[in-house]
């Protein structure tokens, strides 16, 4: 039964009103970002990574450039601890990255953290309990202040350990379930830490804040960030950092209004992977950064190869719409869309433009590694002429008169609407072939040679109903004369109304393309000839043309 009447409103503001946030527009650079793709997102995959599917996922997060990594929770199993080990062990960290990992506020899941640990060049030993009032009450059956000296014994015995454990070791509190947390009392928990880590300029602590199960809208979340931003003890040297997830669906705006409300670290994943609808998707929200002209500080210029890697290791998929990152994303299938794209592209290459304002397109797609020709613009039934010339275009070098890119348009849309089916590059080329080019079969021009006599006569021989036929024709061009000799034995009228060619391909075996259109009764006949010779191009788009309008049978 829908009920709706089941649910309340369950999160709690700050107990002042902390909303500077709202006068910013813009994030001006970027934050620390800190990958838990390798344990929040691991933890929450069907089958988790094994041993190689970690390592490789590892490699692949520091080639996009992550400096921080929560590499896992080696108390939870052996694949986690033997991770740990392997990449202490076999010296895989570079000096400029450091790990993360996690731990319960309990003294024996601490005590195996920090085996798994021993020898790290830098690591962030990670500690949460949860402080919700429902799992104060349901699950732990605590009081508020049993739940803050769980946390407080569990921040002592880290302290402890870090100096019994050879290794270099700096610290991160977060109170889990902080949305359903007093806010007040989440501080106060966080500062009765910093009281015992005592951060200072050279051992920085985080205290991360997270929307374990996000319930409120992004800008409540804000609020709460900046009262906590405001009230937080040893603020210089705490990093204020964040973990949103994605109940929502509003995981990237509370990074970014979070950021707004001054914190200065996100955690997240790739894709947005990780526990019920995911953790905030870091690509996005790096992405939306650059797409301001902010260097997010990670690489993602080869997106395809990363969704790749991603859906192999984690046999998750990347959805066709996903930020930045879907197959489909910066794709126009829509008539007035590609035209815009198609003209936006134009625009840019003649203004030799500094900024990107194309259309519909927030940013280049060639910046995250996606291709123009196959990836921006495709065709189906909703598309149009700017899209069939702006495939051609790219495709085939194909540049259509503009008188002709409407017909076109129209003939593609109704094969493709016909069909039901998208029409591939090639699809559209065959179709602009056996339309424009592929209707000589009336009759054709087996040889033409020319003589300049007052203007200029043509021989022209022909083949028409199997047999050949010698005409002749004069005129003040070759196509003219051509034209003329075709009218005089067909008995056919038309003006030739357009005119217009250009090389195909570049280099030594260049063949021409020419279009030649001719109006009878009002009417415009296109046809296309391709050959080496420009003459006999334009004299194929001819034939096609006159045969195309019929006037001969
Ligand atoms: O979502 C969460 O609250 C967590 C914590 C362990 C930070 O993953
Ligand atoms: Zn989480």
């Amino acid at each position: 039964m829908h009920n709706y009447k089941k649910y309340k409103k369950n999160y709690f503001l700050p107990p002042v009103p902390s909303t500077n946030w709202v006068n910013k527009d813009y994030i001006d650079k970027a934050p620390i970002w800190c990958s838990v793709d390798l344990r929040d997102g691991n933890q929450a995959l069907i089958e988790p990574m094994d041993l190689e599917e970690k390592l490789e996922f590892f490699q692949m997060l520091l080639k996009i450039g992550f400096k921080e990594i929560e590499v896992g929770f080696p108390a939870a199993s052996e694949t986690e601890y033997q991770f740990l080990r392997t990449i202490i062990e076999k010296n895989m960290i570079p000096e400029d990255v450091t790990i993360q990992v996690l731990t319960q506020a309990r003294e024996h899941i601490i005590r195996k953290t920090f085996d798994a640990i021993k020898g790290a060049p830098k690591a962030i030993v990670h500690l949460y309990n949860s402080t919700s009032v429902a799992q104060r009450e349901q699950v732990f059956k605590k009081t508020k202040e049993e739940v803050k000296q769980l946390a407080i014994e569990g921040a002592k015995l880290l302290k402890e350990l870090s100096l019994d454990t050879e290794g270099n070791f700096s610290f991160q509190y977060s109170p889990e379930s902080f949305p359903g947390t007093e806010v007040d009392y989440a501080l106060d928990v966080c500062n009765n830490i910093l009281d015992i880590w005592q951060p200072g300029c050279g051992h920085k602590v985080v205290i991360n804040i997270p929307t374990t199960v996000e319930n409120a809208m992004p800008h409540v979340f804000a609020s709460q960030v900046e009262y906590i931003n405001n009230n937080l003890k040893y603020r210089e040297n705490v990093i204020l950092s964040l973990h949103p997830h994605n109940d929502r669906g509003c995981g990237v705006c509370d990074a970014e209004l979070g950021l707004l409300a001054g914190a200065d670290r996100i955690e997240g994943t790739l894709f947005g992977n990780g526990e019920r609808t995911g953790n905030v998707d870091i690509i996005t929200v790096a992405m939306n950064l650059y797409s301001h002209g902010v260097d997010p500080n990670l690489d993602f210029s080869d997106i395809p190869n990363i969704c790749n890697k991603y859906e192999k290791l984690t046999k998750m998929s990347v959805h066709e719409r996903q930020p930045y990152a879907g197959s489909l994303v910066f794709t126009a299938f829509s008539g007035s869309h590609q035209d815009a794209i198609a003209k936006g592209m134009s625009w840019r290459e003649e203004k030799d433009c500094r900024h990107w304002t194309v259309p519909y397109l927030p940013i280049d797609p060639k910046d995250v590694g996606r291709k123009y020709d196959s990836d921006v613009i495709r065709f189906n039934s909703q598309s149009g002429k700017g899209g069939v010339s702006y495939i051609l275009k790219q495709n085939f070098g194909i540049q259509l008169p503009e008188k002709m890119k409407e017909e076109m348009g129209y003939i593609s849309k109704s094969i493709s609407d016909a069909q039901h089916k998208e029409l591939t590059p090639e699809w559209i080329y065959e179709v602009f072939e056996s339309e424009y080019m592929g209707t000589s079969h009336i009759f054709r021009i087996d040889e033409c040679h020319f003589k300049q006599q007052d203007g200029i006569i043509a021989e022209v021989t022909i083949e028409y109903n199997k047999q050949h036929k010698v005409l002749n024709g004069k005129g003040n061009g070759r196509l003219d004369a051509v034209s003329n000799a075709l009218k005089q034995y067909f008995s056919v009228d038309y003006e030739i109304s357009c005119y217009e060619e250009h090389a195909l391909e570049k280099g030594s075996s260049s063949k021409a393309i020419s279009y030649v259109g001719i109006t009878c009764h009002d009417k415009l006949y296109w046809g296309v000839g391709v050959d080496p010779d420009i003459i006999k191009s334009s004299i194929q788009a001819l034939i096609a043309a006159i045969n195309r309008s019929g006037q001969i049978s």
